[in-house]
């Protein structure tokens, strides 16, 4: 091998490298707005990685992930308030496309709300918030979004 070829292949791995690990998306509280800070040690799947480098839900249109986001929404209660497909209950309706919190139309948008909670009757789901050692992982919550979309016709990653 050429001494510039091992040179180019030797930087575009430091490249790739670099831009791999300080690529993450900035996530926002809906309750006030300001920085919503989660461990990056939780994104610890090939879908959740993805999500925080780049806001796409990977899981959208998995049939798999579709069937097991759609247990953890009925094991996390959120069938009682939003109902069994999501279209509303005593809270709200999820499937869109018009929603109290606009930027729920997008899966970054979507994901905060329920990771944080809102003002007006949603609490905080994300893991760690209700109880230290409890709670929705990132990846489970990315399933729950991949079911509440299957559900409706936006999939939140347009
Ligand atoms: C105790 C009832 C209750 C439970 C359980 C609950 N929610 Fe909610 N949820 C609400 C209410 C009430 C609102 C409206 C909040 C507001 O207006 O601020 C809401 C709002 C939302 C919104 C925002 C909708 C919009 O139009 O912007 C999303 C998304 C959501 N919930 C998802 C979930 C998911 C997923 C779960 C399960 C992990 C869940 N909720 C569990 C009551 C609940």
């Amino acid at each position: 091998m050429s001494k510039n070829l091992v040179f180019v292949l030797f930087f575009s791995f430091i490249l790739v490298a670099c831009s791999d690990s300080s690529q993450s998306i900035h996530f926002i509280k809906t309750t006030d707005g300001s920085t919503l800070n989660i461990d990056r040690e939780l994104f610890d799947t090939v879908a959740a990685k993805h999500f925080l480098a780049t806001g796409e839900n990977l899981y959208i249109g998995d049939a798999e992930a579709i069937k097991y986001g759609k247990k953890r929404y009925n094991l996390w209660s959120c069938t009682q308030c939003h109902g069994p497909t999501a279209k509303g209950q005593v809270g709200p309706g999820l499937i869109g496309p018009d929603f109290k919190y606009p930027k729920d139309a997008t899966n970054k948008g979507m994901f905060e709300t329920i990771w944080a909670g809102t003002n007006g009757g949603m609490g905080a789901k994300g893991f760690g918030l209700m109880v230290p050692d409890d709670g929705i992982t990132p990846d489970e919550l990315l399933q729950i979004i991949a079911f509440i979309r299957s559900n409706g016709k936006i999939t939140g990653n347009e």
